[in-house]
């Protein structure tokens, strides 16, 4: 027999490059794991063995399916993505993890598989801290224990890096060895095999990660089985412990499950508070009497009150009268002082696991329970002091609570930030006992306070809801519309989505604004007057209510109910819900069709509506929430007694023997009218969870809470959900109850606490005649009126467009972004840098638009971003390193991004991650001649879904080199449409107004909109000023101290040497950039001034733009100053704040266009403008400058505030610093290739580069305007003691001349003994272009640099050569050098020679032996331990001289 214990369930990556590192087999139809890739995910786990059965993908089991169908699935799953396996271990055995903690104290999960016999020995085995996977005598695989050891123990890519010369040729021959045993396999080039990493381990056996720092080593056994309040040992949160034999747990849970068999005849659960669990929270005629009656065993709790323990971080500023207050609070017999380190061991009873519970003690509410009895079987127990004011001081304490946890929640505990946020609130309360919550505030507390519902089974999406913040409603009828416009954004056409609305909140209760409907949508139910009672029974006093008001119902059984609400205390008033917003659902049944003869139909979104939300000492009394059903809970509306009771008339369709209770008829037809029900919303694709999938989240859940935060609040009584009963796993979970705050909690029913302030009876009458509309009045006047209202709804749902640019192209995209976005959203746009990072788990809607820099990184703008969410990702990782972080993503994605649909689907079963609420977009800018094209955009996009984002769009990217600006319209057309479907408002926007903002948004440029003015007072900015005001930058005033020509006349390149000195010294490394600002030549500039007819003048000038302001029904226009540019003379302007010869843009083409008299001319500029191919071809062969395309389109007469609003900004260019701070700290050189070329196939004229030709021609001593860039990625090695390749061509010599300078300086102070330079130069010919002989030259004969390459490519005599044709011909010292010195090399110039240097080495190891990925994996570990550097110029080959 196979052992119950022979599952694991583990979560691994699936890689880009073999996936998750195993190959299958059809075995009968199964999927049977017949190997693992060497050295990928799944061998690295060590969690996977061959002969393991995969059961569950993803929580989608496919034992039934055929292995093409497993391999369908495994296949569609996106690259760099955690798949969660479930595993059945090879049969006859028993398969378990096990964590223990290393002597490092972090704990280690392994695998143990074994024949059941040997069960109790590996028991022991485990105990005493075996690493060995053991396996029986089918599976003879035995992973070897010391090189996976190693492997583990040195997880950082860079420890493994340092010892890959040893380790390489042991890995070889651990291969050979694997091969041999027939289990382990080269990998071949493939793309379906599946791949890991054991980021989480979910527990399919017994074993348990423990997230406290115990130190000790090995199982910590349990040491009793009174599982209350032991002491803690250090580092709490999450803390697990495994408990004694096998045999002794299964004994116990049978023992514990008949218990509950025996005692627990009806598990309660209608009313929980998340609508996953939603039901009848007030249905009184449920009698609380019989719950307790039945339910004898459970809940022997103790309910602890107990201070929250005061940090000692906490700044004494913001622990004031709140805190002792807190303090003060009398303790509960079993409570605890505030030091005590205690926890409630609780048991999981299938396996006798324990985990200990450490969370209730944050809980400092009193339940209602006391050491004598236990009251949590009670139904909804109203608090006193809910329908009361607070206390000021109760206020200021649970605020203070409050608005920690916010700060902890971001990260900012104890900061300023935080001190300033609590001296606000204490002084709001202070003076009128009451405060206002940020909007994020407000985010955190609504998930918070589902996260602390004890009572709710759905709690794993937690983190996805989305909250409409309604405090601005003021009226009964906004309150309406806002409930429907909750109700259309939950619905989703049947896609669900939780989501709460909430309005005011209380400032004095009898001026509270309500909700009376207990669910915003339920059935009417109408006493009759022999008691009886159609429809729903739940509902018949607020029905009465409703008829009190003036409504009339249909007296259905299924009559949708008006939603009543009242504004600030007032009477409140009642609207019909239009029918067609209201998803409901017919049922049937699969196999009976006469189940459909019943003609029952149930509503698709719960909303819970009648319940008070309690978050830092203030009440909400009005807030809707939603999520979606479990089907017992409709099951249970049908056929409870005090519902419809439907019970027999269901038995009756399956023809059950209704006669004797013992045939059981009552659980058959409840199984099959829980059928019914799935069967019918999924037929309709209605969002639904099945109990089972509950209950197995749920305890997903604990899981991830014991972790987190060590403990989750849960109450058993409900959530174990009243089918399926033990053969849930919830069933067998000890639960802890306690109330953490925010929390949602129960009040009275607003009708039954109103104090009327019209006589109620005659209100009955009075204002139905003025309701009295037709349906099609009713449903006309709601359309339009909710119309209204979601748009102001909308702009209350917050899209945040972050760009990260380099060269300001994505910031203009960012800008018509938002002019399109401001027709649906309150949208706002932010440069990365300036983003508040904290923000970004609250955030609604997401638009990223970022371009890729050298090669593959982030912008230097978008660098702090990217390292925030890789930290979000991988909190215990160090984020120093850089680019194949981006690149390693990118360079894949692209492929499997195509195949994304399937991902972010939502699945009840999965968490939803630190971004579990927020909608995506992102938009690249790159260009395809880079290698890793748009990487960094492909990794924001990729690390956002891993973080859980919902993507609403696939990425878009934008090349360079191919119609960029149609690219990025189109993208920002449909993403505009998407994101208004995916919140509702696809009706509501004008979507013809808002694409036409892509032209004419507000930022763009438009006849009338923009005017030019002298400047008031005529002073103009200073240069240096202007320019670092313009790009953001610490702008320095250096001068150009010396300038010298490196190569020969003769040559057709040129290359200077440029010195700049400060009077200061300069903060720099070798291997940084200086960033030249630099002007436009003189004749370029006067020829456009007389274009635009402009004169020279020394005056300031400023462009104005008109705004709009609507104040009540008065439209005012004032002018603005645009702050785009700086106070400067328009010849100023032109010469070094705005680039006139980059090709104009599309975009530009197009607003040409409009000023074109000529037909034809304008005509031509259209189409460039609209097609992208014309314009690509036009582009490339004339590659013309601005004043070139006027003069081919003379008819344009063009405005210069167009060019100046609409022209890119002269970028500053960057060179590598050639010097070294050591040798002359207040200088820096620059190595510089004149650039100059021939446009229109070499019979154009001359373009000059802009930065290198006014170098070239600025006299000595003139003031040169820079700022340092820091290239960390480029520094060298703290320690000068290997071998260092420095590879470089042309001007890509310029970094390595800082080099060696540096070199001579730390070999004169022997701080560089073991240093080994080689250098590889590539130029045309050696005579003409050979930048930097003599100094190379003396720099071999004084030993700082012992080899010295010369690659050649146009020298007479001699066949081309490259630099990349050097590296073979030192193939065996590199390949040592790499793999058994620590080499690190450097390789600098443009994009295809860094390739080509890239190749070639990947070509020496293939030689020496390796294969293809393991060539290039050593290749990828060489770049991410910073041992492999590149320093890319551009992507053309730039005066690189060879
Ligand atoms: C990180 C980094 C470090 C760098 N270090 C150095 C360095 O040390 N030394 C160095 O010389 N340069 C270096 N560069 C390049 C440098 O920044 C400038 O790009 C280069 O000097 C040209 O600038 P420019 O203003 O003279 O030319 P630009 O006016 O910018 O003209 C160059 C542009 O002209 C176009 N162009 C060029 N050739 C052709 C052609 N044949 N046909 C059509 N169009 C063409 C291309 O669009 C190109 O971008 C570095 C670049 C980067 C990003
Ligand atoms: C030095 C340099 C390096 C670049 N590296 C890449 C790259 O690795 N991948 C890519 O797709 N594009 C690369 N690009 C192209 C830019 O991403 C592209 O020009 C983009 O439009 C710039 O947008 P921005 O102005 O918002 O920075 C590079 C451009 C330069 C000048």
């Amino acid at each position: 027999m196979e052992s119950t214990h022979n599952s694991i369930k583990i979560r691994i990556i699936k890689r880009a490059t073999y996936g998750l590192g195993f190959y299958l087999t059809n075995d009968r139809e199964a999927a049977v794991i017949s190997g693992l890739v060497v050295d990928c995910e799944a061998e690295k786990s060590r969690l996977v063995l061959p002969g393991d059965r995969i059961s569950a993908v993803n929580s989608i089991h496919v034992e039934a399916m055929t292995f093409a169908q497993v391999l369908a699935i495994l296949e569609k799953i996106p690259a760099e993505s955690p798949v969660v396996l479930l595993l059945k271990g090879p049969a006859n055995c028993h398969t378990r993890l096990v964590t223990f903690f290393g002597e490092d104290g972090a704990p280690h999960t392994t695998r143990i598989t074994e024949p059941v016999s040997s069960q109790a020995q590996t028991q022991t085995q485990a105990q005493a801290q075996t690493q060995t996977v053991k396996t029986d005598a089918t599976v003879k695989t035995t992973i070897d224990g010391k090189s996976n050891g190693d492997i583990a123990a040195s997880s950082t890519v860079q420890s493994q890096l340092m010892s890959i010369g040893t380790d390489l040729q042991q890995r070889l021959t651990r291969i050979e060895d694997f091969i041999q045993q027939g289990a382990m396999f080269r990998p071949v080039a493939r793309t379906d095999s599946l791949g890991f990493l054991p980021a989480l381990l979910e527990q399919g056996g017994t074993g348990q990660i423990n997230g406290g720092g115990g130190g000790g080593a090995g199982v910590v056994p349990s040491k009793s089985s009174n599982n209350f309040e032991e002491d803690i040992p250090p580092g709490s949160p999450g803390l697990h412990r495994r408990t004694d034999s096998q045999s002794s747990l299964l004994r116990s849970a049978n023992s514990r499950a008949s218990l509950r068999r025996r005692s627990i005849l009806t598990a309660p659960n209608s009313a929980q508070i998340i609508p996953s669990q939603t039901g009848d929270s007030t249905d009184e005629s449920f009698s609380a009497r019989d719950r307790r009656s039945s339910i004898t065993t459970h809940s022997a709790h103790n309910h602890i009150t107990l201070g929250r323990k005061s940090s000692n971080l906490e700044p004494s500023s913001i622990m004031s009268a709140g805190d002792s207050q807190r303090n003060n609070r009398s303790p509960s017999p079993t409570s605890m002082s505030a030091n005590n380190k205690k926890y409630v061991k609780l048991k999981y009873l299938v396996d006798g696991k324990t985990t200990m519970d450490t969370l209730y003690r944050q809980s400092s509410q009193t339940l209602n329970c006391n050491p004598h009895r236990c009251t949590s079987s009670l139904l909804n127990t109203v608090r006193p002091q809910n329908s009361l004011a607070r206390p000021k001081e109760e206020v200021l304490s649970l605020a203070k609570d409050f608005i920690r946890q916010y700060f902890e929640s971001i990260k900012r505990y104890g900061t300023p930030a935080h001190v300033t946020r609590w001296n606000d609130v204490e002084a709001q309360i202070n003076e009128t006992g009451n405060y206002e919550f940020k909007e994020q505030e407000l985010t955190f507390a609504a998930k918070s306070a589902w996260r602390n519902s004890q009572r709710c089974i759905g709690r794993i999406q937690w983190t996805k809801l989305q909250v409409f913040d309604a405090r601005f409603i003021n009226t009964p009828r906004t309150m309406f519309e806002a409930l429907l416009n909750h109700i259309k954004y939950a619905t989703n056409r049947g896609n669900i989505r939780s989501a709460i609305t909430i309005f005011k909140q209380r400032t004095t209760p009898e001026t509270d604004f309500r909700i009376w409907n207990q669910q915003i949508i339920r059935y009417a139910g109408y006493k009759q007057e022999d008691g009886s009672i159609i429809g729903d029974p739940a509902s018949t006093e607020f029905t009465e209510t409703c008829q009190k008001l003036g409504w009339k119902g249909a007296n259905g059984r299924f009559d949708i109910l008006p939603i009543v609400v009242s504004a600030s205390g007032q009477d409140p008033e009642l609207f019909d819900i239009p029918k067609e917003i209201v998803l409901q659902v017919m049922m049937k049944h699969a196999e009976y069709p006469k189940f459909a003869e019943l003609d029952l139909k149930w509503y698709a979104v719960p909303v819970v509506s009648n319940m008070l939300f309690d978050v830092g000492g203030i009440f909400f009394p009005a807030v809707a929430f939603s999520g979606w059903y479990m089907n017992t809970e409709i099951a249970r509306d049908y056929v409870d007694v005090s519902r419809y009771n439907l019970l027999e008339d269901i038995a009756n369709v399956f023809n059950l023997d209704t006669s004797k209770i013992s045939s059981l008829w009552k659980d058959q037809a409840f199984l099959e009218l829980n059928k019914a029900i799935l069967y019918s919303f999924q037929s309709t694709n209605t969002t639904i969870v099945d109990h089972h999938s509950a209950s197995e989240s749920f305890m997903k859940h604990l899981e991830n809470e014991q972790k987190v935060r060590g403990g989750c609040p849960a109450d058993w009584v409900w959530i174990v959900p009243p089918l399926g009963g033990s053969l849930l796993p919830v069933f067998h979970q000890e639960m802890l109850d306690y109330r953490l705050s925010p929390c949602y909690d129960y009040q009275e029913e607003a009708w039954r606490v109103h104090v009327w302030k019209k006589d109620k009876s005659k209100s009955s009458q009075a204002p139905k005649s003025k309701r009295k509309f037709g349906f099609r009045e009713i449903a006309r006047a709601v359309k339009f009126s909710a119309k209204l209202m979601s748009k102001a709804l909308a702009r209350r749902i917050r899209a945040t467009i972050i760009f990260a640019t380099e060269t300001g192209k994505s910031e203009r995209y960012a800008k018509a972004l938002f002019d399109v976005f401001k027709y649906g959203f309150d949208v706002n746009v932010i440069s990365a840098d300036h983003y508040d990072l904290t923000h970004l788990e609250h955030e609604a809607l997401l638009l990223i638009v970022t371009s890729t820099f050298g090669n593959g990184d982030p912008p230097d703008n978008g660098k702090e971003f990217a390292g925030y969410l890789h930290q979000l990702s991988s909190p215990d990782e160090n984020f120093g390193h850089r680019s194949q972080l981006y690149t390693r993503t990118g360079r894949n994605v692209g492929s499997s991004l195509d195949r994304q649909e399937t991902v972010n689907q939502d699945n009840f079963m999965e968490s939803g991650g630190p971004l579990g609420n927020v909608r995506f977009a992102v938009f690249g800018l790159g260009s395809s001649s880079y290698p890793h094209f748009c990487a960094f955009a492909h990794h924001v996009d990729q690390s956002l879904r891993n973080l859980g984002g919902e993507c609403i769009l696939p990425i878009h990217t934008g090349d360079e080199l191919n119609g960029q600006d149609q690219s990025f319209k189109k993208w920002a057309t449909e993403v505009f449409r998407v994101a208004c479907d995916d919140f509702c408002l696809g009706d509501d926007v004008n979507m013809a107004d808002a694409n036409a903002a892509l032209s004419q948004g507000d930022s763009s440029w438009t006849r009338g909109r923009y005017r030019l003015r002298p400047v008031t007072g005529g002073v103009s900015d200073e240069l240096p000023a202007a320019l670092g005001q313009t790009h953001n930058k610490n702008v320095q005033t250096y001068r150009l101290k010396g300038r010298r020509h490196l190569q020969s006349k003769e040559s057709t390149r040129q290359t200077i040497l440029v010195e700049i000195e400060a009077e200061e010294d300069i903060p720099y490394h070798p291997g940084d950039h200086v960033a030249l600002f630099a002007q436009n030549d003189t004749a370029s500039i006067n020829g456009l001034l007389d274009r635009l007819g402009i004169r020279p003048s020394p005056s300031p000038m400023q462009v104005e733009v008109l705004v709009e302001k609507a104040i009540g029904m008065t439209v005012t226009k004032t002018w603005k100053r645009l702050d785009r540019l700086p106070l400067l003379p328009l010849d100023m302007l032109f010469a070094s704040i705005l680039d006139i010869t980059t090709p104009p843009s599309q975009m530009l083409c197009e607003c040409l266009a409009s000023l074109a008299l000529d037909p034809t001319e304008r005509e031509r500029l259209m189409q460039l403008s609209k097609n992208t191919e014309q314009y690509e071809n036009w582009k490339r062969f004339n590659w013309p400058t601005l004043l070139e395309v006027l003069d081919e389109f003379p008819s344009v007469e063009v405005d210069p505030t167009l060019l100046l609003v609409e022209l890119p900004l002269l970028q500053p260019r960057f060179y590598s610093i050639s010097s070294s701070a050591l040798t002359n700290p207040k200088q820096i050189d620059a190595t510089i290739g004149l650039v100059a070329y021939l446009t229109k196939g070499g019979n154009g004229p001359v373009h000059n580069g802009v930065c290198s030709s006014y170098l070239n021609k600025l006299p000595l001593n003139e003031k040169v305007f820079c700022y340092i860039r820091s290239a960390s990625t480029f520094h060298l090695p703290s320690k000068l003691s290997m071998p260092i390749y420095l590879i470089g061509a042309g001007t890509g010599i310029a970094p390595f001349r800082s080099f060696w300078q540096h070199f001579e300086k730390m070999r004169e102070t022997k701080s560089a003994d073991k240093l080994e330079v080689s250098l590889i130069f590539g130029c045309r010919n050696s005579k003409l272009d050979h930048i930097y002989r003599d100094e190379i030259e003396a720099l071999r004969k004084n030993g700082t640099i012992q080899h010295f390459y010369l690659a050649l490519s146009r020298e007479h005599g001699i066949p081309k050569a490259y630099v990349q044709s050097v590296i073979p011909t030192i193939a065996e010292k590199l390949f040592a050098d790499i793999s058994q010195r620590g080499a690190h090399i450097y390789v600098c110039g443009d994009v295809g020679m860094a390739a080509g240097v890239h190749d070639a080495i990947r070509d020496v190891c293939l030689a020496k032996g390796l294969t293809e990925i393991e060539a290039v994996k050593l290749l990828d570990h060489l770049r991410s331990s910073d041992r492999y550097h590149e320093d890319i110029f551009g992507n053309y080959n730039m005066a690189s001289g060879y």
